[in-house]
């Protein structure tokens, strides 16, 4: 993109949380009829179309997810998550978002987490989040990508992972 012959990260890391594996079978009524891997599926095919690399990761495991984010360390350019359990509870998962910096970040809830029980009302994420997207279902990831792509797009070239033709 840059023309400066650089390696550049065009890589969005997308995480979902335990339970999420079982989208499709798990409360239809709530989260939908669509499967992870049809989530999965869709999001590369839109990021190859805005030339992005859509890396997917689903846990159950708190420690994984710490594992998978602090992988992504100085390796991706903008991270979109559905921490689903996590999200009320994990100050781990928090602190490994926090050591991301200033990258986009996306927080996604398929169900509107604010119209469910008091408890999924507090995200311990949302503060640290440049934006949430939360009851839209499965288009929220499809819009978390277009937010993050357009975040990216607006960046100048060096904040963007790219370097400048000239200095
Ligand atoms: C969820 C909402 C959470 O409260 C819940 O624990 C999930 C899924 C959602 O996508 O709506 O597992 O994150």
């Amino acid at each position: 993109m840059s023309g400066s012959g650089e390696e550049e990260s065009k890589v969005v890391l997308v995480i979902h949380g335990p339970n999420l594996n079982l989208l499709g079978r798990r409360e239809p009524g709530i989260y939908g009829a669509v499967t992870l891997a049809e989530i999965d599926r869709d999001l590369k095919a839109r990021g190859e179309a805005m030339g992005l690399d859509v890396e997917t990761f689903q846990s159950n495991h708190e420690g994984a997810i710490v594992d998978r984010i602090q992988a992504a360390l100085g390796r991706c350019r903008g991270v979109i998550i559905n921490p689903a359990a996590y999200t009320h509870t994990s100050v781990a998962i928090r602190d490994a978002l926090l050591l991301l910096g200033e990258i986009p970040l996306v927080e996604v809830h398929l169900s509107n987490i604010f119209r469910r029980e008091p408890f999924r009302h507090r995200s311990l994420v949302s503060d640290i989040a440049t934006g949430v997207i939360s009851g839209f279902g499965a288009e929220g990831y499809g819009l978390a990508l277009t937010a993050v792509g357009n975040l990216l797009k607006a960046l100048p070239p060096a904040e963007a992972g790219t370097k400048p033709d000239s200095n």
